[in-house]
């Protein structure tokens, strides 16, 4: 989508600024460490989460990028899920963003630490982000870790890799997903809102990203299924081979493509309410669409 790769162009620079900050100077007998983030977050990818938070701040009155910050660090919080969760222990994948994955290039030890120092560094750079005021800053900082923690992505991971085998509970893969997809893509949506300041704004931004949250993850896992594994740029049929309780799995890819299809039309439905909501509108349309 040309104007979803527009945005990500600003979002690649920016990072390209805050991940320079580690130099040979500074970071000498570490650097190693800091060229495995600058690795895995420069791979590629989609930056959906980033544009969303910069789309949900603009869409509600942010003229200046003021969220610019806060979108990179939240593609810095998803860029160490993505580095964790392909490490041996968890999916035990090879490939990530069309290269080899983190722990393949720089080891698993350098991953686990690239991860980590993705996740301080992400924080950090909120708590720095002098465009906006020290409240901004600090809920934007809770409603991070909030969203990163055991209620939120890490908690889904830890649903997704202590139930496979399990007899399968529908509830269960619907929290599941809402928590380890949706709660980042959530937690998007309710920084933009908090960058302009919209904060009567959340409760809406929650809707229509709880409906988007879900069908992203229906249509990761039935990518998994169909993709192209150059095009998708991870390895296909990674969730079979685990044995992953998945929507398509279950349901099967039928259901699984219908699912998706009714949450983005819930989605494009609270996203229409939104004032000048064209370019969310056709984004959340493409994700549904989308190849990769
Ligand atoms: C992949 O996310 C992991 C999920 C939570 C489904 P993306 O599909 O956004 O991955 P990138 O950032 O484009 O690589
Ligand atoms: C991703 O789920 C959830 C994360 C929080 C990273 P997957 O394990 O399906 O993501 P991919 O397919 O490896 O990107
Ligand atoms: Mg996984
Ligand atoms: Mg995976
Ligand atoms: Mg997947």
């Amino acid at each position: 989508m040309v104007e979803l790769d527009r945005r990500a162009e600003l979002i690649n620079r920016r990072l390209e600024e805050l991940m320079s900050v580690y130099t040979e100077e500074n970071a000498a007998h570490q650097l190693i460490c800091a060229e495995a983030m600058k690795y895995s977050l420069s791979a590629g990818g989609k930056r959906v989460r980033p544009v969303l938070v910069m789309e949900f701040a603009r869409i509600w009155g942010d003229s200046e990028g003021k969220a610019a910050d806060s979108a990179c660090a939240l593609e810095m919080i998803h860029t160490f899920s993505l580095i964790h969760d392909d490490l041996p222990c968890m999916d035990d994948d090879d490939l990530r963003r069309g290269k080899p994955s983190c722990h393949k290039k720089f080891g698993e030890d350098m991953a686990l630490l690239a991860g980590d120092a993705l996740e301080n560094y992400a924080f950090d750079v909120i708590a720095s982000d002098d465009k906006l005021s020290f409240e901004q800053r600090v809920k934007l900082i809770k409603c991070l870790s909030e969203a990163v923690g055991v209620m939120g992505m890490i908690g889904g991971q830890t649903v997704d890799v202590r139930n496979v085998g399990k007899p399968f509970d529908a509830e269960l893969l619907l929290k599941m997903y809402s928590m380890k997809t949706g709660a980042l893509i959530k937690c998007a949506c309710v920084m933009g809102c908090i960058c302009a300041e919209r904060y009567d704004m959340i409760p809406a931004a929650e809707e229509y990203a709880e409906a988007l949250g879900l069908a992203f993850q229906i249509v990761d896992d039935i990518l998994d299924i169909t993709a192209d594994e150059k095009k998708l740029g991870k390895p296909v049929h990674s969730d079979a081979e685990l044995n992953k309780a998945t929507y398509p799995a279950v349901f099967g890819l039928e259901a699984a493509k219908l699912r998706a299809e009714e949450l983005t039309e819930k989605a494009v439905s609270v996203a229409e309410g939104f004032p000048d909501s064209g370019f969310l509108s056709e984004l959340t349309k493409y994700l549904l669409k989308r190849d990769y």
